[in-house]
């Protein structure tokens, strides 16, 4: 396995590469972001993961600075994982115009993103996805992969790098990994690496809440602002500062209406001072 740090090295050794996979990610690897790469895997001969924590989409109250950065860890996962090549630039590998003594990235040009980059997570974290988009361009400008792997953990990123790819008429496949989970339930993160012991086991009711959700939806339930609701109090009463809970159309992202049946329960919330999401998809029975 490979490890580069600049656009002109990688570029050199991707070259003769017929067939590249994707994975970006912002490091602190865990189980999640593995079976990302073993989808890779079975998509493409060369695996490419890029690790890279990108300040773009990072808001000025949020954790850029703490974001746990482990790259010999991460690489040591990496190679274990059977990946080809790990892309780890610096700031000014991805922002030409960057200015290390002002921290000013200089992009002067980013992706805007659709509208509803704006709901959901995009409401509390304003410029997150325009950050994702553009972050996500550069590095299939620089990997030029034909196959892009992400988590359905994002799920609401996922949707906009779908958008991306087709509004930008982009020749790659996106593959979508599903979340994978604690046996408690909690979905894998990096950020779960920021919970003290007693968060973590508390930190399970996020899923919990979502499923009851789905359960009271097949069941029958249609007033889905009521069931956001009181899922949100729910997870408020035991100690959350819920965000958002939202039914919405799967496809679209849309808020689901009565004859929606393929659908999607988001829901954003902290414990403590970790803010974690999760969701689940599904099919009205
Ligand atoms: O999901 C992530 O880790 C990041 O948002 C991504 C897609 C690597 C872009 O920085």
């Amino acid at each position: 396995m490979q490890i580069i740090h600049t656009v002109p090295e990688l570029r050199n050794a991707l070259k003769s590469r017929p067939g590249i996979a994707l994975v970006p990610t912002m490091g602190n690897l865990h189980a999640g972001h593995i079976h990302l790469v073993t989808l890779a895997r079975q998509h493409a001969p060369c695996v490419v993961v890029s690790i890279f924590v990108n300040p773009l989409q990072f808001g000025a109250n949020e954790d850029l600075a703490n974001y746990p950065r482990t790259l010999q860890a991460d690489c040591e996962k990496l190679e274990a994982a059977g990946a080809d090549i790990v892309f780890a630039p610096g700031v000014q590998d991805m922002y030409p115009d960057y200015n290390a003594a002002s921290h000013d990235l200089g992009q002067s040009m980013t992706i805007n993103s659709p509208p509803v980059a704006k709901e959901l997570c995009g409401a509390s974290r304003p410029g997150h996805f325009d950050g994702v988009a553009t972050v996500v361009m550069k590095l299939f400008n620089i990997v030029m992969p034909q196959i892009a792997v992400f988590g359905k953990k994002d799920f609401q990123q996922l949707f906009i790098i779908r958008e991306l790819v087709r509004q930008f008429n982009l020749p790659i496949s996106i593959v979508a990994g599903d979340t994978i989970r604690e046996p408690s339930g909690l979905a894998m993160s990096s950020r779960n690496g920021y919970l003290t012991p007693e968060q973590k086991s508390a930190a399970s009711a996020l899923n919990a809440c979502l499923r009851k959700l789905v359960d009271s939806i097949q069941q029958g339930s249609t007033d889905f602002t009521a069931l956001e609701q009181a899922a949100a109090q729910a997870l408020n009463k035991k100690g959350w500062v819920t965000d958002y809970v939202s039914v919405r159309a799967s496809d679209t992202l849309l808020p689901a209406a009565g004859q929606d049946t393929r659908l999607v329960v988001l829901a954003a919330a902290k414990i403590g001072s970790t803010r974690l999401i999760d969701n689940i998809e599904f099919s009205r029975t």
